[in-house]
């Protein structure tokens, strides 16, 4: 699978009352295809692959892009990696300027792990009409353990603006691409990806971020990433 040639910015925030903890990585798993034991504050390493959806499966069963028997890296994909640390609340961005999603299928999939090989549902991102440029990962963990990926929807609550925006089969909000910079319109449609984590760690420490995020709305992060702001925020600024 080609790795995907383009910035990737990871940031991450303190939330209210967080204290600045500067704990070191003890994780030494970096391959998203590895099986990682993980605590608080650990760097975890995970992957999104692009792809058209009938990629990611075989004999009718979703299978990790790490297996080989969806041979994914003939088929026409783009494979990004992160590694946020475990339990801030990270915003991960894919920046589109040189990086069209349609052109690889339109659908991604988070995953991580090899015996354990979770992965989420494919989630639509693009099609030649529309974008969708904001997501919400949750990773659930279990004594350290990635148990599950989910993509936390809020339906098209955000969705408010009838020029820019429109909502897909009552669960996205996307923009046309007609929008997009570098397709015609003025909107940076870089994606942004808010991340979650929920569970327990390897000494059955709770995970908090997952309570801070759920009940924050889609956006409402955007305006705690400084760099973001102008380039993603300024769009969305009537949801603040
Ligand atoms: C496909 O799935 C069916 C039902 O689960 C199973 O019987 C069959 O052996 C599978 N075929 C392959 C090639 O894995
Ligand atoms: C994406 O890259 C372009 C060109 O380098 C830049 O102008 C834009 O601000 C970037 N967008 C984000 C969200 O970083
Ligand atoms: C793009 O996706 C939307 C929502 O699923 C669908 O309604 C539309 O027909 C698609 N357009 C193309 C050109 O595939």
């Amino acid at each position: 699978m080609a790795v995907l040639r383009i910035s990737i910015i990871a940031l991450t925030v303190l939330m209210l009352g967080w204290l600045a903890e500067s704990r070191s990585d003890t994780n030494s798993v970096f391959s998203p295809c590895s099986d990682a034991s993980i605590q608080r504050f650990d760097g975890f390493s995970f992957g999104i692959a692009f792809a058209a959806r009938t990629s990611f499966f075989h004999n009718n069963t979703e299978l990790s892009p790490c297996d080989s028997r969806l041979s994914l890296s003939s088929a026409n994909s783009q494979l990004a990696l992160f590694r946020p640390k475990v339990d801030e609340i990270s915003l991960l961005t894919i920046n589109t300027s040189n990086f069209y999603p349609d052109s690889y299928g339109g659908y991604m999939v988070a995953f991580a792990g090899r015996k354990y090989a979770a992965r989420s549902p494919p989630a639509f991102v693009a099609n030649s009409t529309y974008i969708v440029t904001s997501f919400t990962l949750v990773l659930e963990f279990k004594k350290g353990r990635l148990q599950n990926l989910y993509w936390k929807r809020d339906g098209c609550a955000s969705c408010s603006d009838g020029t820019s925006f429109v909502c897909l089969n009552n669960q996205d909000c996307a923009i046309r691409t007609s929008s997009c910079k570098n397709r015609g319109g003025s909107v940076d449609c870089s994606l942004g990806l808010q991340l979650a984590f929920s569970g327990t760690d390897k000494h059955d420490s709770v995970f908090n971020s997952w309570y801070e995020v759920k009940s924050l709305r889609q956006y409402s992060l955007y305006g705690l990433y400084s760099n973001l702001r102008d380039s993603l925020t300024s769009q969305y600024n009537k949801f603040f």
